[in-house]
């Protein structure tokens, strides 16, 4: 089934294409900025930005993802892509100079076909390197080291991210459910 992410990422594209190919989907991206409302949810995030896009027919997809850094509270979680416009990698490594790494990735997605809208929720544990490392990926890639493994987003291949990944954990969960639902409307009353 075709599928519209609404998003201005290139990297999110890559990898929710990479991530839904398996259950058939076939996603075509709509390139515009949605609004992102001051909220402490990214389930309320996605939900405005769903809104946003009211119009587009069919299957339409948002997603929303934060970092949380347990010892600053859980910054910058739904402000991630506020902080990282204006701050980079740099004075958040700074900042966690002394205190403890861990953090968690979140994503939110959020599915609309007609009237009917579903959200997904997928999360990844790690800990924040103590410096930048791997070019591969995109914004807190370099410095996010998944639980269990030794190298930083940025230094795995797509493959290697999407096995353990937050958004990957959201969108498999939204791959089965578009099976299961293109199934059940194919299916005969
Ligand atoms: P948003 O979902 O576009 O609001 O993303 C929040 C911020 O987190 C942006 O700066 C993204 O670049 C960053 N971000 C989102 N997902 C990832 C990821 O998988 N790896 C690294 N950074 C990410």
């Amino acid at each position: 089934m075709d599928v519209t992410l609404v998003t201005t990422n290139p990297g999110k594209l890559r990898e929710v294409r990479e991530i839904l190919a398996p259950f058939h989907a076939a996603v075509s991206a709509l390139r515009r900025k949605l609004p992102e409302p001051q909220t402490s949810s990214l389930r309320e995030v996605a939900r405005s930005k769903l809104e946003a896009v009211s119009e587009v027919p069919g299957w339409v997809l948002v997603e929303d993802s934060g970092l949380f850094i347990r010892s600053l509270g859980g910054f910058p979680g739904v402000y991630s892509a506020y902080i990282y416009g204006i701050w980079g990698l740099d004075p958040l490594l700074e900042l966690l100079r002394d205190r403890p790494r861990d953090a968690v990735f979140r994503t939110v997605a959020g599915l609309r076909y007609g009237t009917r809208t579903w959200y997904r929720l997928g999360e990844c544990r790690g800990t924040i390197a103590r410096s930048r490392r791997g070019t591969g990926g995109f914004g807190f890639d370099p410095i996010f080291v998944p639980e269990g493994k030794r190298r930083t987003f940025g230094e795995m291949t797509a493959a290697e991210k999407a096995s353990v990944s937050h958004r990957a954990r959201a969108m498999r969960s939204v791959g089965k459910l578009l099976v299961r639902e293109t199934r059940s409307r194919a299916r005969p009353d």
